[in-house]
């Protein structure tokens, strides 16, 4: 294993335009990200074309103010690692294809990283000298139960090393931050979902009504499609209608009173779900830690769930690291460099918009 290794991490995905530095794994040197939330917020969800234009702009304005936050010039780089999939395809093309010419500009090797996986590798972060981050002391141990809960994907993973694991359950139809922003919808508020949902539930009872849990066949398999039904059949009920009320009518006649109680009873059973099936897993393969990534893994209620029903300590990652980073494509990077793992070709690696665990 080399002793240091300094890795440039570039991710747009989604609508994050993200670079970082990364030592070692575990040394988080500059973090940056540049969204474009604020023009997708006036359509009431990402547009993968405004996105991929943004991305443009942003992308080596991006890289430069890593570069220059970590104090770093391309000699102390030893690899670069980009997001190859999963997320969209136009998005993905303009970080690929920055980090592509960059590799073989700069003479780098260049690692593909998957984002889903990326997202749990924030948690081997403990270290650094930026301000405003809460790191945990220690990096996770392995065998790691990791619980992926983000926009694109709900699922649970059984690590027993590094890059050497098996898919334990995953959602069978929408995953868990989906579900949070439909519910924002229902409720009219504003994009993104999981952040408004957290608001709003902080002043409502997270028991006002009965929420339905989905039975699954698979152990650790998830469906959030229902619970997003039982939300919007409430609401309907709530105003004294039927299910024939279309959605886009519902936040002008919720109160705030009711808006505030279904975020909260949502989240509560939300939570719950991917609770539960933590919980059987931890039961049976025991692991030494329990790691969550994914946007809705910045959810106090989610954190709180966990802390209080695990039988192990709980450490989280800081909650700027849980939403779309470039951080947790270079950590992944440097266990791949670090480890030996195959460099992709510079000049022929393509995106993969589906790639999953
Ligand atoms: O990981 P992420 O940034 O992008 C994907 O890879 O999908 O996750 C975005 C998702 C969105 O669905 C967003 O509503 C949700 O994470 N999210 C949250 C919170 N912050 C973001 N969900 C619940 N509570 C939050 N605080
Ligand atoms: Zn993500």
């Amino acid at each position: 294993m080399l002793i240091h290794m300094v890795v440039l991490g570039i991710e747009t995905s989604c609508d994050d335009t993200a670079a970082a530095v990364v030592k070692d794994g575990k040394r988080l040197l500059a973090n940056v990200v540049a969204s474009s939330m604020d023009i997708h917020k006036l359509y009431g969800g990402v547009v993968p074309e405004i996105a991929a234009r943004s991305h443009i702009e942003s992308i080596m304005p991006v890289i430069k103010q890593a570069m220059a936050d970590a104090r770093c010039t391309w000699g102390d780089i030893d690899a670069i690692a980009v997001t190859y999939g999963a997320g969209l395809n136009g998005s993905l093309l303009i970080g690929l294809l920055a980090a592509r010419t960059l590799a073989i500009l700069k003479k780098k090797p260049l690692y593909a990283i998957n984002h889903v996986e990326a997202h749990l590798y924030a948690n081997f972060l403990t270290e650094t000298k930026l301000e405003g981050y809460t790191l945990p002391a220690d990096p996770p141990q392995f065998p790691m139960l990791g619980v992926i809960v983000s926009g694109g994907h709900s699922q649970l993973v059984l690590f027993r090393g590094h890059f050497d694991y098996t898919l334990l359950g995953q959602t069978q139809d929408d995953a868990i931050g989906e579900a949070f922003d439909k519910v924002a919808k229902i409720l009219g508020l504003p994009y993104p979902g999981g952040l408004s949902v957290e608001k709003k539930a902080a002043e409502g009872n997270a028991h006002a009504f009965r929420l339905p849990k989905a039975r699954m066949q698979g152990k650790y398999d998830f469906s959030f499609s229902g619970l997003k039904t039982a939300v919007l059949r409430t609401a309907q009920e709530l105003v004294g209608a039927d299910y024939s009320l279309p959605s886009i009518e519902l936040p002008s006649r919720l109160n705030d009173r009711q808006k505030a109680d279904i975020a909260a009873t949502f989240t509560r059973v939300a939570v719950e779900t991917i609770v539960d099936k933590v919980l059987l897993a931890y039961e049976e393969f025991t692991p030494k830690s329990v790691i969550i990534g994914g946007g809705v893994a910045a959810s106090p209620p989610l954190r709180q769930e966990l802390a209080n029903r695990l039988p192990l300590p709980i450490t989280y990652t800081d909650r700027k690291l849980c939403t779309d980073n470039g951080a947790m494509i270079a950590t992944l990077g440097c266990f791949k460099a670090m480890l030996g793992a195959e460099p992709a070709d510079p000049y022929s690696v393509g995106t993969a918009p589906n790639l999953s665990m």
